[in-house]
């Protein structure tokens, strides 16, 4: 039998609905409309050298302002590149890395690849926007077959040179080492500069990159990534350490140069010091910056080689890659897109003077305006002399590194230091049980 409420009953009833309309609301509201409201944006986490930061933060508030919520906090690291390879490292082995966005050099990826610390992003990204870009910056992003980073600048060493100084004196830049040595005794013996020839000489990753372009330009080679082969005891290795330890020698080169690293040799040359210097493509805006001794009076040309030779510059550059234990790989990579894109890039080389990595870019009409050898430039990095893609290349370039300082500080001839770092790296090499790279 059916029960009816008395009307006292259901006025009784009335107050515990609207408690439960009450807490259904509260509870909607905590649940769902609240968080909607108050929702933090993502923080995205990227460690980046100094200089970069000062380069990027306005593309990347650029980028936050049209997506409001995604944040990027930019970390400053050392200059040097194993500095922040080694944090990097670390975080990484520690488990949880606190980056999300990897900037990475172009000598890093195989190692980070093969340890499964970054994302494979083959997929990400159409193959008709990858082709847009340099290649050596592209397949500097592989390992076996799959891309691992975006390539947001390229690098290439080259030659800086006083050109006040050669045009008064009416005398060429120089095409070889032969010739740049000539015009260095020359002109210092008239006392018209302090030094000839700068170069990094430090034990740590930029000896090798410098170094891997005298040798190429000596016509020699460090280690082939397909066969191993390895080529640092061959007479033109040898001849390249011997160069480079007789621009000590003669006085063309300071002694100080077996502890400089980019930023000493900038410096020096900066303050107006010397005649040449070998190092990459910032250089050009700090040292034609306002302060500089040097503003308005230098030129470039792409790094020299020995008479005869081809040599070639060393590829380098960075690009983005995304953290393996990155919780936000769709907003890192949102953010890797603007950021990598033709038109970021555009704006950033035409503030920055550094190198693009879109091929298109060397030969745009407002950026030829400003930076007229940009069509040469192409030709240097479609040229790039490299340092080998090997999964151990931060061990082979340690190796090369500790016999190069041997050799320069005079503790080995440039034979024995050779023949030492040759055989270390064939051991190296020879323990692989897999193929490197392709
Ligand atoms: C530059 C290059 C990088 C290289 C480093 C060496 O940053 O872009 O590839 O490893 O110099 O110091």
């Amino acid at each position: 039998m059916q029960k009816i409420n008395s009307p006292q009953q259901r006025s009784q009833k009335r107050p515990r609905l609207l408690a439960l309309f009450a807490v259904t609301l509260a509870t909607v509201l905590l649940l769902f409309i609240l968080p909607a409201l108050t929702q933090q944006p993502v923080v995205l986490t990227m460690l980046m050298q100094g200089q970069d930061i000062v380069n990027w933060r306005p593309f990347v508030k650029e980028f936050e302002q049209k997506n409001p919520k995604i944040r990027i906090n930019l970390i400053e690291g050392p200059f040097d590149t194993n500095l922040i390879e080694n944090l990097y490292t670390s975080a990484f082995l520690l488990g949880e890395s606190p980056y999300d966005i990897i900037n990475m050099d172009i000598v890093w990826v195989p190692k980070f690849a093969a340890a499964g610390w970054v994302r494979d992003l083959t997929d990400r990204i159409p193959p008709k926007q990858l082709s847009k870009f340099i290649q050596g910056n592209v397949e500097g992003g592989r390992y076996r077959g799959k891309l691992y980073r975006i390539p947001h600048a390229s690098d290439a060493g080259m030659l800086y040179y006083r050109k006040d100084i050669l045009e008064q004196a009416k005398i060429p830049a120089p095409k070889t080492f032969e010739e740049m040595v000539k015009i260095s005794q020359n002109l210092q013996k008239q006392g018209k500069v302090t030094w000839g020839y700068l170069w990094q000489g430090k034990q740590y990753e930029g000896v090798s990159a410098m170094f891997v372009e005298v040798l190429s330009g000596f016509g020699g080679f460090w280690a082939n990534p397909q066969t191993f082969e390895v080529g640092l005891d061959k007479p033109e290795a040898i001849k390249a350490v011997e160069f480079l330890k007789n621009t000590i020698a003669s006085g063309i080169s300071p002694p100080g140069v077996t502890t400089y690293g980019e930023e000493e040799t900038r410096l020096l040359f900066q303050n107006g010091k010397a005649l040449f210097l070998r190092n990459w493509p910032y250089v050009w805006k700090l040292a034609n910056a306002e302060g500089s001794n040097v503003r308005g009076k230098i030129a470039i040309e792409p790094m020299l080689s020995s008479t005869g030779k081809t040599g070639g510059s060393c590829l380098g550059g960075w690009g983005w890659g995304i953290a393996k234990t990155s919780k936000h790989p769709e907003q890192a990579w949102k953010a890797i897109q603007y950021l990598t894109s033709e038109e970021t890039q555009r704006k950033f080389i035409i503030q920055t003077g550094l190198i693009p990595s879109y091929k298109s870019l060397f030969t745009n009409k407002e950026i030829v305006a400003k930076y007229p050898h940009y069509p040469q430039l192409l030709k240097v990095v479609e040229r790039p002399a490299l340092r080998p893609p090997l999964a151990q290349y931060a061990q082979a370039s340690d190796i090369l590194q500790r016999y190069l300082s041997s050799a320069f500080t005079g503790r080995m001839s440039a034979e024995q230091a050779m023949k030492a770092a040759a055989n270390e790296t064939r051991n190296l090499l020879g323990s692989l049980k897999q193929p490197q790279a392709s």
